[in-house]
């Protein structure tokens, strides 16, 4: 058996090789900073549409593989614990997975039982696949049918700020996602960006756009500190 590649190659010499049962044509799929299309899902909490369900908040929308197993029961009683968490942050919270409706409201009755919280949240009946294809949560070579464990966060304007990919064998991180829409809130309010492992009280960094002038103005003189041209330390 041979595999056929097929590849591209760049002026300063990168090149790129792929097997050719990848060449696809691609569909749109969300990338960050897209507007997140409007949608309808039938949920253990009625029918919603991501514009009404938001109300101009932050959207937190995972898909994970299906009712009634491990991991997933992990994280939906994890999510419905921490749901203070994603409150006091004013992120909405939705779950999808291609479960029918009334799968999805059985094991939510069994994950209260079990674990003792309360979920909160909707759970979207996706078994159509229909979100989950257009949000390109099924990964053939990972599971044939079930979605993979995909998070997308989605800002009050609907777009899409951030989003992960986990394997079906490994449950999320909530304190990842919820590191990341502090981060995302504090670098939109002060037009800094931050650095790896940043957690809030964290000092941040001056973005490659800003002026050190502009810098002065708006977070005051020697308010941060040069470690070089393009690293520079806001001390807050
Ligand atoms: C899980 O959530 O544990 C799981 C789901 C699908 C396949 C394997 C594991």
């Amino acid at each position: 058996m041979s595999i056929q590649f097929f590849g591209t190659q760049g002026r300063d010499g990168t090149r790129i090789k792929l097997p050719g049962t990848y060449r696809a044509s691609t569909p749109w799929t969300p990338h960050i900073g897209d507007l997140f299309p409007e949608f309808t899902a039938v949920t253990t909490h009625g029918t919603l549409d991501l514009r009404s369900f938001a109300q101009g908040q932050w959207v937190y929308l995972f898909s994970h593989p299906a009712a009634f197993t491990p991991v997933c029961t992990t994280e939906i009683a994890e999510v419905a614990r921490r749901a203070d968490d994603f409150e006091r942050r004013g992120v909405k919270v939705l779950s999808v997975t291609r479960d029918e409706i009334e799968t999805l409201e059985r094991w939510s009755a069994e994950i209260r039982q079990d674990f003792g919280h309360e979920i909160t949240f909707p759970m979207a009946a996706d078994p159509e696949g229909i979100l989950i294809r257009a949000c390109n949560m099924l990964h053939p070579s990972e599971h044939d049918r079930l979605p993979i464990r995909k998070s997308f966060l989605i800002d009050e304007t609907q777009r899409v700020r951030m989003i992960f990919e986990y394997p079906v064998r490994v449950g999320r991180s909530l304190d990842e996602t919820l590191r990341v829409v502090d981060a995302l809130r504090e670098s939109d309010r002060h037009d800094v960006v931050m650095p790896c492992e940043w957690h809030p009280g964290d000092p941040v960094l001056l973005p490659p756009h800003m002026h050190d002038c502009d810098a002065d103005l708006r977070f005051g003189r020697r308010s941060w500190t040069r470690m070089r041209k393009y690293l520079r330390i806001l001390d807050r």
